[in-house]
Parts: structure tokens; sequence; C-alpha cells
């Protein structure tokens, strides 16, 4: 399900970015005419790549009209947006034209990292959130107080009871993004083309708890609007530190730069170490050091003048394509992939990139000996990005998609509606092997030391032909071979023999039925129960359970009609492989195992840390009292969490005694 063109991923992207200009902040960009041009464009590639098309494509909306569907928020004062640099002279002009605008006051910078995510405006009112808008246009933002409150990142409680409107981004890491993608592809939806879009898509859920499921995070570095016991901050630098023991999180590589040459060794330090990051940066933000002289600047109708972005050029790098080669997938489908000459891009050095299928070959008329330039989406996944035609060498020919299986000889199809060529040998060398690749993979049956090498190892001396005959293996049939001897033999036995009792859910995606990732053999698991009650369901019994479609539900059914399947389901059963029946996941062992914990007021170490720790130990921690809840721990200045604790009769219990509870304060 990795196939979808550029292009393709790039339109979904473009027409729910302009949905939401037209239905959410009524300020569209585009005429109609040029919109309908885009679905007509998206529709020409859903046509071409019909089993790529997500159930949430806009060219299956009725009738294309959405409500609104978070309330409008309107700013006192604006959210600007910065100018840009991108070069060190420029950066000087900037310095120089403050130095005339502010003749007599000295100038210091703060250099920060720009996070690549999207503005969020949260108000605070005595230490409480209580509002949480997105940037909107500028004038007036959406209300996503709701989905902010469900990302546990972001405190809903400050460590002083002050008011304030705090600034700042909500990203995705990138290994979430990764994962997120993951599931997605394995669940029939498109990827996110990348993290900032990713996390843009997980804040605007019409459900908190999808949001709060994504695993967003938050960088703030604005105060505005400042009420509390001490006076506001007086610099951004002390801003930033004010933050930070509030609660919030603050990206800690800022720095303090007190002239021009400070900030360009502030550009020189990160240009390559940003690609390190957990998170992606498309630039770093300089900011005049003192408030009263960044009031004092001012702003232009768009930007502040006291603050610019020094933004890195897009990463993309110029190759040679030696060769396009093709591999077998686990489902038979042969993805080609281009090997070009070894190019620095984003941190690592790449010289591989999926070229999907035949269509998008074809279609960007990429050919070997062609000049390309290639990109990483999200920093992680390289692509072809286009050819550059100009530098085309002389007899290249436009690339022949094979039509035989490079891995088995056999004939291979492209079925109609598909974009994929497939081998459909179930005995394909090629298949056989990604298979119990995917069957002894972590997240399902979880073998131990059944890696790539141990799975082509075992093919080559014929010791197994498919995931049953893993269960045969003997320490006396393993001690010979290659790599391994009577301690690692003895390993495997053991960590085949520890997967014959995993649960339901990991061996319904261990099978690796297509469009079963992860999540939809969980809900799978938890509808059916047991095994047999999954074989035995019909295509529309399974339609009926939450997140199966028909595509899903057929693509299982047939599955289980497959004879081929059967017996080996039959096997893995007659060799002891018995999955686990489901039930509800035990919660963690701990001191507060099974309780419902609500923590209000002010704690002397942050409400992260606090979050953790009580999940550490076992305890579900929740925003609001309820019924639900076991037991309140309240800190200083508590608020009406406390008062519905005690109207409600839950326990509550200070901070002292949570940490004699937890077995000692943190250090
Ligand atoms: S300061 C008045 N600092 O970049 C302008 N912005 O391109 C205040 N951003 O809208 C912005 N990291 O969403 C600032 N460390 C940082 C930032 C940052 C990311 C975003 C922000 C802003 C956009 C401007």
């Amino acid at each position: 399900m990795a196939e979808m063109p550029a292009r393709m991923r790039e339109l979904y992207d473009l027409i729910r970015h302009h949905d939401r200009l037209y239905y959410v902040e009524q300020a569209p960009e585009i005429t109609d005419e040029e919109y309908d041009a885009l679905v007509e464009e998206l529709k020409g590639w859903e046509a071409r790549y019909p089993e790529l098309v997500p159930p949430d494509s806009p060219t299956r909306r009725p009738g294309g009209e959405r409500a609104p569907e978070f309330g409008p928020v309107t700013f006192e004062d604006p959210v600007l947006s910065l100018a840009n640099v991108h070069d060190f002279d420029e950066l000087r002009d900037f310095d120089r034209r403050l130095g005339e605008l502010l003749p007599d006051r000295p100038r210091s910078y703060v250099g920060e990292l720009k996070i690549d995510g999207l503005s969020i405006v949260i108000t605070y009112h005595e230490g409480r959130l209580v509002r949480a808008a997105t940037r909107g246009d500028g004038w007036v933002g959406e209300d996503v107080t709701a989905n902010v409150r469900a990302i546990a990142a972001i405190p809903d409680t400050l460590t002083a009871p002050v008011d304030l409107e705090v600034r700042g981004e909500i990203y995705l890491p990138r290994e979430r993004f990764a994962r997120l993608n993951r599931t997605r592809e394995a669940e029939g939806f498109y990827p996110f083309a990348n993290p900032r879009n990713a996390a843009s898509g997980s804040l605007r859920q019409l459900d908190p708890r999808i949001t709060a499921s994504r695993g967003l995070e938050g960088f703030f570095y604005q105060i505005r609007a400042w009420r509390g016991s001490d006076p506001a901050p007086a610099t951004q630098a002390e801003a930033l530190v004010r933050l930070h023991e509030l609660g919030l999180p603050v990206e800690p590589h800022w720095r303090e730069c007190p002239d021009v040459e400070a900030m360009i060794a502030y550009v020189e330090a990160w240009q390559e170490a940003r690609h390190q990051l957990a998170f992606d940066t498309d630039g770093l933000v300089f900011k005049l050091n003192d408030l009263a002289a960044q009031a004092q600047a001012g702003a232009t109708a768009k930007a502040p003048r006291w603050a610019v972005a020094y933004k890195f050029p897009p990463e993309e790098a110029l190759t040679r394509i030696r060769a396009i080669t093709i591999t077998v997938g686990r489902t038979g489908v042969l993805t080609p992939a281009a090997e070009f000459d070894p190019v620095h891009l984003a941190g690592t050095t790449v010289s591989r990139a999926s070229l999907h299928n035949e269509d998008f070959i074809r279609d960007h008329d990429i050919r070997v000996g062609d000049w390309v330039y290639v990109r990483k989406a999200g920093e992680i996944i390289p692509e072809v990005v286009r050819v550059d035609r100009e530098r085309r060498p002389p007899g290249t020919e436009p690339f022949l998609f094979p039509h035989t299986c490079p891995a088995c000889g056999s004939p291979a199809v492209r079925l109609p509606g598909e974009a994929a060529w497939r081998c459909l040998n179930l005995s394909c060398p090629a298949q056989v092997r990604e298979g119990l690749i995917h069957f002894g993979s972590r997240d399902a049956m979880d073998i131990d030391g059944l890696g790539e090498k141990t799975v082509d190892l075992l093919l080559e001396q014929g010791l197994v032909h498919d995931p049953a005959d893993l269960y045969t293996l003997t320490v006396d049939q393993l001690t010979p071979l290659p790599r391994f001897g009577p301690v690692a033999a003895a390993n495997l036995v053991r960590a085949i023999d520890a997967s014959r009792h995993r649960s339901l859910a990991r061996f319904i995606y261990a099978l690796g039925i297509r469009y079963v990732g992860e999540k939809v053999a969980a809900v799978l698991a938890q509808h059916f129960g047991t095994l047999d009650r999954l074989m035995a369901a019909g295509v529309e019994e399974m339609q009926a359970v939450p997140d199966v479609g028909e595509r899903i539900a057929t693509s299982v059914a047939d599955f289980f009609a497959d004879e081929r399947n059967r017996a080996l389901i039959a096997r893995l059963r007659a060799l002891g492989v018995e999955p686990e029946a489901e039930r509800a996941a035990p919660p963690a062992a701990g001191p507060l195992q099974g309780q419902v914990v609500v923590v209000t007021g002010r704690l002397s170490v942050s409400r992260r840390e606090v979050e953790a720790r009580l999940a550490a130990a076992g305890a579900a921690v929740t925003g609001s009292v309820s019924r639900r809840t076991t037991l309140v721990v309240a800190g200083e200045d508590p608020g009406s969490k406390l008062d519905r604790a005690r109207e409600l009769g839950v326990p509550v219990i200070d901070e002292a005694e949570l940490w004699r509870r937890l077995g000692g304060r943190p250090s």
C-alpha cells in the first residue's frame, strides 16, 4: 500500500487545505473553478489507482458541503507570521535595519529552532487551560480546546495560578509520524505527506480521543497578556525560562546571541545537527531579546520587525539513476526502486528510493541513466521528486516494467483496477521469505532471533517452507548451522515455543492478510474473541465491526475461505499454536494499579513528570473528576476538581502522600 504517487498525495493535502480555508476559515485562496480542477485531477488519479483511494477521499463526500467543525476564536493581538531570510547577508540586513530603527538600544537576540508544526494559542486562567485555538488567518482561529486538552504533553494546569496567553507550536515527532503512516497504509488510508500535515490532521479530529492517540507534542515560545504575582518577563530569554517554570514544554536548544556573528554561528551549528532531532525544523528564528525593544520596533501588517526566520533550503539532492530494481513483497506485489549514486540528504546518505509502481515510472518518465532530484518525505523516506530532463544523456530508453516475477520467474499479472503487478505464485520464495519475516516480527508473533538473516538461512537449508514449519524445528537441527551452535539453537527454539500463545490480535496480524494492519487485527480480535468465530464470520458480519469496511471484510473472508490458508492454520494449531482469546489488557502492575487518578493544583514537579510516574505505577491519569475517579491528588491552590471530588466522595491525597505511595519523590 505504499504506492501512492507524490502528486496524488499532494492533491489530497491541497484539497484538504482549501476545504479548510473555504469552510472553516471562510477565506478561500483559490476560485471555485481552480478548486474543481484539483478535484477533477484527483478523480483522474483515483481512476488510475482505485485501490489507493482512501475511504475519506474528498471525491466521495456527499455534495461536498461540510459545516465548519470548530468554532471561531478572535484574537486580540493577531498571530503574525515571520519574515524569512535565506542567507547571512539577509540576516545582516535584518540586524542593520533594527539598528536604524532603534538607534539608542543595544541589540541582542535569542535564537530558537523553528518547529515545523502548526501554531497554537492557549489561554490559561488562574493557571488552568481554558481555551486553545489554531492560528487560522491570524485574526480568527479555530477553537480546538477539547482536542488540545486531550494532548498529554500539554498541561491542563500550570505550576502557578496565572492568567496568560501562550503561543507555540504543536508538532508530531518523526517517529510517531512514521508509525502513524505505517498504520494508515496498512488500513487503507492515504499516508500523510509530512509530520506537519499529520499534526494538523490529528489536531482537527472531531473526536478528541483520536487526537489523544496520535502522540502530538508542543513547544511554547511566547507569553502574552501576563497577569501573575511576579512581574512580567522583560526579555525573550526570561519568557522562555518562565514558560518552562510554569510547566510548559520549551524547546531547550535556544541561545542568547549578542550579535550577528553569534547568530551566524548558531545557524552553522544547526544546519546539519537539526536532522538528528526528534522533530522537523524548517529553520531558525531570531528575536530581539529585549521585549520593550520589540514593542518599540513594532510590526508590519504581516510580521513583526523584531524577529526573522532563517529558512533552511528544502533539502533536495541531484543524483543519477544507475539501475531500477524490483523486489517482491509479502503479498506478491512487484515494487520498483531506483538505485542511484549515493547522495547526502537531510543527515544521512541515501542511494535508493521506491518508485512505487509501473504508472509512477511512466508518468514521470523515469529512466536508467537519468539525473533526478530526490528528497525525504518527513525527513525519513527517500523519494524521487522529478527528472532533470535537460541532463538526460542520449540513448536512454523508457523503462519496461517486467511481466515476470524476478524471484520465481512465474508470469506476473496486473489485475484490472490495480496499480501493482503481482506474482500470484503463493509459494514464490520471495513471498514466503517476507511472510516469515513478518510472522516473527516484533509486533506480530514476536519471535526473538528470527530476523531476516535467520529466515534466509532456514529457507536455504530447506528447514522451513511456511510459518508452521517453525514449530517443528529442533535444537539438533539448528545446532550445526552456520552462525548457530547449541546456545543460539536452544534460544531460537525457546523463542519460537514462547510464541505459541500470543494474543489473538497478534496472531491475526501475523497471518499477513491484506489490509489488516495492527489496529484492524486488534479490532477484529476484540470483536470476535476467538479465531474460530472470526474464521466463521461472513463479510457482512465483519463489516458490522467499527473500522472494518467492505474491502477489509472481503479480504479477510477470502483469506479464510482459501483452502491453503485453512490448512496452514490447522497445522499451526496441531503444532500447539493456540492464540489466546481476547480479554481486556491487564493494567500495568504497580502500587497504584487499577486506580483512575486526577491531579489538580500546583505540585513541586512538572505535571508531565507526575503523570509519567503515575502511569508507571499502574494508574490511569484522566483530566476530570467523575464517578470512575478513584483518587485525586491535590497540590497547592487546587481548583474545582477538588470540590467535585469531595462532592462525589472520591479520596483526596496531597503531594507528600503521593510520593509516599509511589516510593519516593523524583530527584
Ligand atoms: S515566533 C510574531 N518562534 O513559524 C511571530 N515562531 O513562519 C511569532 N514557529 O507562525 C512567531 N517555531 O507557527 C516563533 N521558535 C519559534 C517558532 C515559530 C515555529 C512558527 C510559528 C509562526 C511561523 C512563522
